[in-house]
């Protein structure tokens, strides 16, 4: 097993002081949601992954678990890549599916937090002796072409975390994708569906408040790593579906004006009463958008399993 890094940690730090500055000072103010997922923030989503609102974890567990021995054996990868793989808990499904019906062995998570990876690796280690392990801490849209090859490859990007890409950038994702492919190699993609506003919503506004908390994580990281002094109690939760963007938005209102000063940035933040940092979007999705977004990145839909309740589905595409 190994661990290396993608993006290296100076890299990952430069770029963090730019986006919050880019963030804080805009018009619109944002941030952008790979810096929710520190270890806390990795936790508290975790725990969301458990919530009766939040059906996407487990309808995708669902599919995959009956599906896996359907794609793995039109595959036969030597490698499955995972971008985003977190806790890799959906992923075993695939693993113990590539072992049964190809020969491959190698798995290379990618994801921006290197505790994440490094647990869900260990644990992967002690749990498949086989299992080549190659973990690569770092942001993968722009290093996805790094990653080297060794022979026929899945690439795997689960729980719907497309849908945090706004459509343009989503783009330039799913190019580097087929970049990264070769004739007979396969994408697999999680996708949230299209359904009524408030189970979508319900999803990331949850009775217990462990959204609104995972939400404000974010001010926590910034707090942390930029020598802010935020005062994060003083944001409220905010969630809501965008009809135009096709996805719920989430966001952090000031509850009154705030002032706040983030050393790293030699930056003083002025926020009214009532004004909102964006903070995530989270798509939602339809068969023929997927097909032209994939088509209009030089990609093919293959398979399209959806659960009984056309709640959410797993895609899975390759070179035209
Ligand atoms: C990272 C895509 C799995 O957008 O549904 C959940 C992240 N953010 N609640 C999603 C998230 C707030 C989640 N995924």
């Amino acid at each position: 097993m190994t661990v290396s890094h993608l993006t290296t940690p100076t890299d990952h730090r430069a770029q963090m002081i730019e986006d919050v500055r880019h963030g804080l000072t805009a018009y619109r103010k944002h941030l952008a949601s790979k810096y929710l997922y520190d270890a806390r923030g990795s936790e508290l989503f975790d725990e969301i992954t458990r919530l009766p609102e939040y059906y996407l974890a487990g309808v995708e567990t669902e599919i995959l678990s009956e599906r896996a021995d359907e794609i793995m054996p039109e595959v036969q990868p030597d490698e499955l890549i995972e971008l985003g793989s977190g806790s890799s808990l959906k992923t075993r499904m695939l693993i113990e599916s590539m072992y049964r019906n190809s020969n491959g062995r190698r798995y290379v998570p990618v994801d921006i937090s290197e505790a994440v990876l490094r647990t869900a690796a260990l644990r992967l280690r002690n749990e498949y002796k086989w299992l080549e392990i190659e973990g690569l801490v770092g942001d993968y849209v722009p290093d996805l072409g790094k990653i080297r090859r060794r022979g026929r490859r899945i690439i795997v990007f689960l729980g719907s975390t497309i849908g945090n890409y706004v459509p343009t950038l989503r783009h330039s994702l799913l190019r580097s994708v087929t970049d990264a492919l070769e004739p007979g190699d396969a994408f697999v993609v999680g996708l949230d569906l299209v359904k009524d506003e408030p189970t979508m919503i319900a999803a990331y506004d949850d009775a217990q408040g462990v959204s609104a908390e995972f939400n404000k994580n974010i001010l926590h990281v910034i707090n942390r790593e930029l020598g802010g002094d935020i005062p994060v109690d003083a944001f409220e939760h905010v969630t809501r579906f965008d009809r135009e963007l096709v996805c719920i938005s989430q966001s952090l209102r000031a509850s009154r004006k705030i002032v706040a000063n983030i050393r790293a940035l030699e930056l003083t933040v002025t926020f009214a009463a009532g004004e909102e940092i964006h903070t995530v979007v989270s798509c939602k999705f339809s068969r023929p958008q997927v097909e032209e977004e994939f088509g209009a990145a030089g990609m093919r839909l293959n398979h399209w399993f959806p659960d009984d309740g056309d709640r959410f589905a797993i895609a899975m595409a390759s070179l035209e």
